[in-house]
């Protein structure tokens, strides 16, 4: 088990409440409140992604593979392969297990746009245009050779392709937060029942769980992030950002139709005020990135605590 819980320093965070019910498909979990207050942290916690170009076997350059409609194009795929940030999925095999075990992850703030509201369901979607992505995760404990941590709670949100949260449809995207309505513990007051791209899934033995999601936009002043919050047990949690790279999403955004029309974000991984004051650099805390052969993307990430 973590042995370590002071806030912030290795990742956890302690919180009120944080207890874990058996969860059914479909069910939310409102009950359960989080006051604790992550905080910034500068830890080492880089997950590496590796370069390659796989266009040619995916064969997209003979027009072998087509593109599900709804989802990107080969030409896309082809210009996104040929930044060397994506690696075909059959090639990767077990995708998780190829990814560093052992760094731990680092922990930041959960911004304002959180909703403790653990809607329990792999597919978090909805009806939301985008991308479609297909995020695995997986949770480690650095104190125990990493092995995996099963039931555990991990909730995932993000903004949908035009920049915009659920429960935050009267935000601008285009705007600052308003830093002078959030409450106590940082975050703006939600004002409408929409949940899109909100969702919780128990850890499994090996620590995974998986979600269907799409590629998040991006929103004045972040680059694009998927936020993460993992419920330990008792009051124990993790909270962090994941980030993609930054080449892939130049390509997304100036490319692919849900997101062109926002066109590609000032807000990089190099510049991002989250990344700067959590003291993450470089390719620390990106996904791995993935294609598969229809265009859309698998990302995965594995989530270590001490
Ligand atoms: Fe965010």
């Amino acid at each position: 088990m973590f042995s370590h819980f002071a806030r912030g320093s290795t990742g956890l965070v302690e919180g009120q409440g944080g207890g874990r019910k058996t969860m059914e498909k479909g069910a939310i979990m409102t009950n359960l409140n989080d006051t604790a207050t992550a905080e910034e942290r500068r830890e080492e916690a880089p997950n590496e992604f590796r370069l390659g170009r796989r266009a040619a076997l995916l064969g997209l350059a003979g027009g072998t593979v087509t593109a599900v409609a709804g989802l990107v194009s080969p030409a896309f795929a082809q210009r996104a392969f040929t930044t060397g940030n994506v690696k075909d999925a059959a090639d990767v095999g077990d995708f998780l297990g190829s990814l560093p075990q052992c760094r731990l992850t680092t922990a930041t703030v959960e911004g304002p746009y959180f909703i403790d509201q653990r809607i329990v369901r792999s597919n978090i979607r909805e009806r939301q245009p985008g991308l479609p992505l297909e995020l695995e995760l997986r949770v480690a404990n650095a104190n125990a050779s990493c092995r995996p941590i099963g039931g555990a709670v991990v909730s995932v949100w993000h903004c949908n392709a035009q920049g915009e949260y659920s429960g935050y449809l009267f935000n601008d995207p285009d705007k600052f937060p308003d830093l002078d309505t959030v409450n106590e513990l940082g975050h703006v007051t939600h004002r409408d029942n929409e949940r899109w791209l909100r969702g919780a899934q128990t850890t499994d033995a090996e620590g995974k769980v998986t979600f269907q999601t799409i590629v998040p936009g991006w929103y004045t002043p972040r680059a694009a992030h998927i936020h993460v919050r993992v419920y330990l047990g008792g009051n124990r949690m993790m909270t962090t950002q994941l980030y993609f790279p930054q080449a892939l999403l130049n390509t997304i955004q100036s490319t692919h139709r849900d997101y062109r029309s926002r066109g590609v974000s000032i807000y990089t991984n190099e510049n991002d005020v989250v990344r700067d004051q959590s003291g993450i650099t470089g390719r620390q805390d990106i996904l791995q990135v993935t294609a598969k052969p229809d265009g859309s993307l698998r990302a995965a990430m594995v989530l270590t605590g001490t």
